[in-house]
């Protein structure tokens, strides 16, 4: 499809910062049917890196996640390319108070990655909480994570200072989306 055609369909394209476009992936939360593809993809993502404490990955099975799929308090989402295969996912937590959401996780299949799948994760979420009236987005990021610590970045985070230091190996970041 040429690029004027493209331009001329707001919401179907994303410019990128050197002025090329794409198409986003489709965005939906997570259906029971894709359960086990999604605790594939994500544990593969955490057993991946190396500073990632083993907890994390014991517990993320799909029983986890059926008893969280159908809960306000979660957003789980999966990201498809437009083949129709699952291209990331993410794992959501809502504050019962609703003043700030956190990312548990992101995950994209490595054979996708920097093609702007978790910018559109990210992207769906926000749409969400803004939605639900929520203030903040939290990440927890390691130190060494360099592609999610630039990710972060790119995407708009800071580091939030109080908590600067939440251990040895790992920041807490922050985005304000109260605003317009
Ligand atoms: C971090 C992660 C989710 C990023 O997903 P992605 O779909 O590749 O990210 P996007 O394409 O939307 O964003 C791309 C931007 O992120 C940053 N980035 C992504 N991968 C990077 C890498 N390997 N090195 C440096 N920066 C990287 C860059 O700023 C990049 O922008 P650019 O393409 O213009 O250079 C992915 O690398 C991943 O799944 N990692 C393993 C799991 C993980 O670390 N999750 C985060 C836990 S906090």
């Amino acid at each position: 499809m040429p690029a004027a055609t493209l331009e001329r369909s707001p919401g179907i394209i994303d410019q990128l910062p050197e002025g090329t476009f794409r198409v986003p992936f489709r965005i939906h939360r997570l259906q029971p049917k894709d359960i086990s593809a999604y605790v594939r993809i994500m544990r593969a993502g955490i057993a991946s890196l190396p500073f990632a404490d083993s907890g994390q990955l014991e517990k993320r099975t799909e029983q986890y996640y059926r008893e969280r799929i159908n809960k306000e308090e979660w957003a789980l989402l999966v990201a498809r390319d437009e083949r129709g295969a699952i291209a990331g996912v993410l794992e959501g937590e809502i504050a019962p108070n609703r003043f700030s959401a956190s990312i548990q996780w992101i995950v994209t299949d490595p054979l996708k990655r920097k093609k702007g799948v978790a910018h559109d994760l990210y992207t769906h979420y926000e749409t969400i909480l803004r939605e639900m009236g929520v203030q903040y987005m939290l990440a927890t990021v390691d130190d060494a994570n360099e592609a999610s610590l630039n990710f972060h970045q790119k995407y708009g985070f800071f580091m939030k200072e109080p908590y600067k230091r939440l251990s040895n190996t790992s920041s807490l970041y922050y985005k304000d989306i109260s605003g317009a």
